[in-house]
């Protein structure tokens, strides 16, 4: 069979057209390709920053929470819904001892935190003393991180993960007067919800531990 030249330039013409396409595509892949493999990072990246978001989901501890060794996985212990293990019967013991004994578990766990914060925050929000602080924060990481750093404060079974109250505070200009409206905001709350004055107490004695850092005052000597 004859192959004209216009036959051939045509068949030449479709293979470029052909290797055009194709190239097209790889590079729609590996676009898309990439993509997700930032997309991937930024996830990652997210998660690393906020460890908070992390160690609730944790399946169990390997690491005994009182004696630092190595759990053994038949000595565990149910609290809030999440399995603790221990590396012996005596830290299992002592550990549920500290939780039957904290602030925390007095004050009603972990839904009393979260009822308590977000309350709170409705109420420093309304503030005029104090809500311009939280113009550019985002609440719901606000929210979250609080209720962490609460919980561990009163004695809560997960720690505290994220900056030190230096840190986190620095820069802000925060005066005593700033301080005192936060403190307030949370003692209402706990009235609101019902809280007995003696725990109240308690929980103005921790937040007072904090005042040094979060005004950015020199430490005191002990
Ligand atoms: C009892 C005193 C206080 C406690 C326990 C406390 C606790 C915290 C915690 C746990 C964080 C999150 C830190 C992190 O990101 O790792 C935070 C951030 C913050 N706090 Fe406080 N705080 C106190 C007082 C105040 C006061 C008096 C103000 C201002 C009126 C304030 C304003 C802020 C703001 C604006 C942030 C967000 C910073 C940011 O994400 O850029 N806090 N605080």
């Amino acid at each position: 069979m004859l192959i004209s030249a216009q036959d051939r330039r045509i068949d030449a013409s479709m293979m470029q057209l052909i290797n055009c396409t194709n190239q097209t595509m790889k590079l729609i892949l590996s676009s898309l390709a990439t993509i997700g493999l930032v997309m991937t990072l930024l996830v990652n990246a997210a998660m690393a920053i906020d460890p908070a978001a992390v160690a609730t989901e944790a399946a169990t501890n390997t690491v005994c929470p009182i004696s630092g060794k190595p759990v053994d996985p038949a000595i565990t212990a149910e609290y809030e819904g999440r399995k603790w293990s221990f590396a012996k019967e005596a830290c299992k013991t002592k550990w549920l001892k500290s939780r039957e004994e904290s602030l925390y578990q007095k004050l009603g766990g972990k839904p009393a935190m979260e009822a308590a914060v977000d309350a709170f925050y409705v109420k420093v929000l309304a503030d005029n003393r104090v809500k311009h602080f939280f113009d550019n924060v985002s609440m719901d990481k606000q929210r979250r991180k609080q209720k962490e750093f609460l919980s561990a404060a009163f004695g809560g079974p997960l720690p505290w993960t994220g900056k030190d109250m230096r840190k986190a505070h620095e820069g802000m200009g925060l005066t005593e007067e700033h301080f005192n409206a936060i403190a307030e905001n949370l003692v209402n709350t706990l009235k609101d919800l019902k809280i007995k004055q003696e725990l109240i107490d308690q929980v103005v004695a921790v937040a007072l531990t904090t005042k040094d850092d979060v005004l950015g005052r020199p430490k005191k000597a002990n």
